[in-house]
């Protein structure tokens, strides 16, 4: 057994460095993972950084010593508008956050919950119509993202309004964007002077003030639905830093659950319109399972092939695209390969999930997109830690299972009614900022399909899906 400790080469610090890095940094850092393998070091920001790409290591930094590691100072980019709320609190503070509001998450609620996102699917769909009809193309990321947004002000605070959406959209992007682009800029101005700019000033106004006023609308009308805001609002006393919380709550379950869906989801149609094949099987099972139906929950297990698709487009394209951790104390990382890897305190872990779902160790060919790696007996050969795209550990992502039925039943949907193609020229080079996004905006021609609903059994359909020859793979899977 190996102790390695920290090595740290020139050309891995300084600022020669850190604008290599800048230039690309998706291909600088998987290029490094594949040089390197199971870890690479280098310095950021007068750190010392250890890039973990091996999936022992990130267990024990994300679950197994998980109380050792702190999200990193490069989180602190969201501060000015998320506060000490739970994607960035640590400890007591955090333990509590997340026991008040996981429940709102829990499998019971998501009954309830699966109309309302229908309901957004099919706002959305009348939306298109004008376009569809006349052959326009349509601005997908622009769709997805208002889409999610939608879902979430129907199911985390029972509203629907289209001048809300629209408004705190905007006003989220704003946000957003400036936060992103701190996080790789060499000089800028301090955040607490940015927020002093107007542009920036009014969008946090304009935020905080609809979700005080949501919160004031419930309380005086003293209807509570079952909920993630009427959890919050009777976890916390109306006193003024207590009410404060709560919106920093409110705020970060609106800013992480919305534009990561909707990335997701606009990839996932990336990939779709690039493999017609896999789209004809999402909508084949679609016909099989629902038919001219819409969703509910109990449709969710059986939209395998939907739910193999998607988990393929987080492997492929990560929307969190890295996560990072600082070590509270010194600690001992355990590796695969039974070498261990010593780490000072205050060293930070950098776990590159784009990187990691490329290592070929886990995945093979990982620039083929491919959802049969996801069926059953293809998931069961690799480390759990070797795909992870919504975190893991106590700090896991805990929209993350509403963010998958989401967008099930959202492409189920789709496939039910339309063909997309995208339309050509665009540049569609993906941002790795905060989220891993595309450049702007991503224009689709939506038809519609002429394949008509499946009338066999769906058990008939998914076991010829699930044996049908992937193109891209050379096995044949087992139903
Ligand atoms: C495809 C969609 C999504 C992806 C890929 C995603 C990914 C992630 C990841 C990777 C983390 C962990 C960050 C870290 O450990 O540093 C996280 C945390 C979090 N996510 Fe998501 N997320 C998604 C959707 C959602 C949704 C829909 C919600 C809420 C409605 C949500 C709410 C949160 C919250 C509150 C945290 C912090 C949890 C904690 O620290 O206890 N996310 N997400």
């Amino acid at each position: 057994m190996i102790t390695h400790t920290v090595n740290i080469s020139p050309e891995h610090r300084g600022l020669n460095f850190l604008l290599n890095i800048k230039k690309d940094q998706l291909n600088y850092f998987t290029s490094l993972m594949h040089r390197e393998g199971a870890f690479a070091w280098y310095q950021l920001a007068h750190k010392n950084v250890l890039m973990l790409n091996d999936a022992t290591g990130i267990q024990h930094v994300l679950q197994d010593n998980a109380g050792n590691y702190h999200k990193s100072s490069f989180y602190k980019v969201l501060k000015p508008f998320l506060g000490n709320s739970i994607l960035l609190s640590e400890e007591a503070i955090w333990k509590k956050q997340r026991q008040e509001s996981a429940p709102a998450f829990a499998h019971r609620n998501f009954a309830a919950m699966v109309p309302q996102m229908t309901d957004a699917i099919h706002a959305m769909l009348e939306r298109w119509q004008k376009n569809i009809v006349s052959q326009q193309p349509l601005d997908l990321n622009f769709e997805t993202m208002w889409f999610t947004l939608d879902v979430l002000l129907r199911t985390l605070f029972h509203e629907q309004r289209d001048g809300i959406t629209n408004d705190m959209q905007n006003s989220i992007l704003t946000l957003l964007r400036e936060a992103e682009e701190r996080v790789w800029r060499i000089v800028s101005l301090p955040q607490r002077l940015t927020f002093m700019l107007p542009k920036y000033r009014r969008s946090l106004n304009f935020l905080n003030k609809t979700i005080d006023e949501l919160v004031a609308t419930r309380r005086a009308n003293h209807a509570y639905p079952e909920d993630l805001l009427s959890r919050l609002i009777t976890s916390y006393t109306e006193a003024p830093a207590q009410q404060r919380m709560l919106r920093d709550q409110m705020m970060t379950f609106l800013l992480a659950g919305h534009e990561t869906t909707a990335n997701g989801l606009v990839w996932a149609l990336y990939y779709l319109s690039k493999h017609p094949d896999i789209w004809q099987k999402v909508a084949t099972e679609a016909d099989a399972v629902l038919g001219n139906r819409t969703p509910t929950m109990d449709d969710i297990k059986q939209l395998q092939y939907t739910r193999q698709v998607f988990d393929e487009v987080l492997r492929i394209h990560p929307v969190v695209w890295t996560l990072s951790r600082e070590a509270q104390a010194d600690d001992i990382i355990p590796l695969e390969n039974d070498d261990q890897i010593e780490l000072k305190r205050g060293t930070v872990v950098m776990l590159c999930t784009y990187a990691v779902h490329r290592r070929t160790c886990y995945w093979p060919n990982p620039e083929v997109f491919d959802p049969e790696r996801f069926n059953t007996a293809n998931s069961h050969q690799r480390p759990k830690y070797s795909w992870f795209p919504f975190g893991g550990g106590p700090r896991m992502c805990v929209g993350f299972r509403f963010a998958q039925i989401e967008s099930i039943i959202a492409l189920a949907m789709l496939a039910q009614r339309y063909d997309f193609s995208l339309l050509p020229g665009q540049n569609l080079q993906p941002v790795p900022t905060i989220t891993l996004r595309p450049p702007g905006a991503m224009y689709f021609t939506v038809t519609k399909r002429h394949a008509a609903a499946v009338s066999c059994h769906p058990d008939t359909i998914i076991s010829t899906i699930s044996n049908a020859t992937c193109p891209f793979h050379v096995e044949t899977r087992v139903a």
